[in-house]
């Protein structure tokens, strides 16, 4: 634990625990973001993070996570604070003590505007744009660019090594626990396995993500399917503006509502569409990825 004072108040910073996660909640609903209980803990249950504690009155007043991916790289994700604190340095001093639990990892994260300013002063630098389209699933234009077949356990091997592929890091634990709770479908093309998409709830619907696929058809082959089964229904997809899917998306009845700026550090080539023979078409979530 450290102590420290914010301007003339007293934070403590401590472990990120389960317990802290109703306060983690009441933050992140502040900030009008869409997660749940269930969302923050799934996030919580692949990272470490700290929280800042108000010292008069054990309040969570700031929230952040580091998700590690083997040591090929990790995310920073849930920055939050709270809004009565914010402009003294409480984010600057949770992102040094992210930073520090990543050690020598290269480090992601999608920054809001309001994050921007403070991670580009902390050496982050722009590799693309996320762009967050979400809505009721209208009717699709299915695209064939492949078979489309529900993924079992037998294909868990295949699936992380797709998006291993497409990533440029290991996030086998993030696919265990996301086929724990949602649903997975695999594109074979000459009956190999060439992509998949993950369905899983979140926030106020169904988020479709991870997709990975080797073009922009076989990702709408993947994707197609799923929004033509929620009719009606919320449906999330945060893809990158490089992937072209946008257009594709809003004419599928989710609209674009806004994104972020993907980052990294320390700089390195751009994100999304890449010379690997498979590319990342959706993230897991603007927090993982
Ligand atoms: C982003 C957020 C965590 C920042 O927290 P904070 O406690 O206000 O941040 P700090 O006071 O440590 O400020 C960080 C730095 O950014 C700078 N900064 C902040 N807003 C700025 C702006 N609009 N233009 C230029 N610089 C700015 C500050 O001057 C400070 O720089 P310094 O350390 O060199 O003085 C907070 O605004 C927040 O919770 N926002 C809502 C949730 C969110 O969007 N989180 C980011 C997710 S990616």
């Amino acid at each position: 634990m450290s102590k420290n004072t914010v301007r003339n108040k007293a934070v403590h910073c401590l472990a990120f625990e389960p317990k802290h996660l109703t306060d983690a909640l009441a933050l992140s609903r502040q900030a009008q973001w869409p997660h749940r209980l269930e969302d923050w803990s799934l996030t919580l249950a692949l990272s470490e993070g700290l929280v800042a504690v108000d010292a008069e009155t054990s309040q969570v007043v700031g929230t952040v996570l580091m998700t590690p991916y083997g040591e090929d790289a990790a995310t920073i994700n849930m920055v939050i604070v709270d809004d009565g604190w914010r402009g003294q340095g409480l984010g600057r001093r949770l992102m040094d003590e992210a930073m520090t639990l990543a050690g020598d990892r290269p480090l992601r994260l999608v920054a809001t505007s309001d994050g921007l300013p403070l991670y580009e002063k902390l050496g982050f630098r722009e590799v693309g744009t996320v762009l967050q389209h979400q809505g009721e699933a209208g009717p699709v234009p299915l695209v064939a660019a492949g078979e489309v077949v529900p993924a079992g356990a037998g294909d868990r091997a295949a699936i992380a090594a797709l998006d291993r592929q497409a990533f440029g890091a290991d996030r086998g634990l993030l696919l265990e626990r996301f086929a724990e709770r949602g649903s997975c479908t695999l594109l074979r093309r000459n009956g190999a396995p060439v992509g998949f998409a993950a369905l899983r709830d979140f926030g106020r619907g169904r988020v479709i993500g991870p997709v990975v696929a080797p073009d922009a058809d076989g990702a709408k082959a993947l994707i197609g399917p799923i929004i033509a089964a929620h009719p009606g229904k919320f449906l999330r997809v945060d893809t990158t503006a490089d992937t072209g899917l946008g257009p594709w998306l809003a004419d599928c009845g989710l609209r674009h509502v806004g994104g972020g700026i993907a980052m990294r550090r320390p700089a390195s080539t751009a994100t999304g569409i890449s010379p690997a023979p498979v590319s990342t078409y959706a993230l897991a979530s603007q927090a993982l990825g």
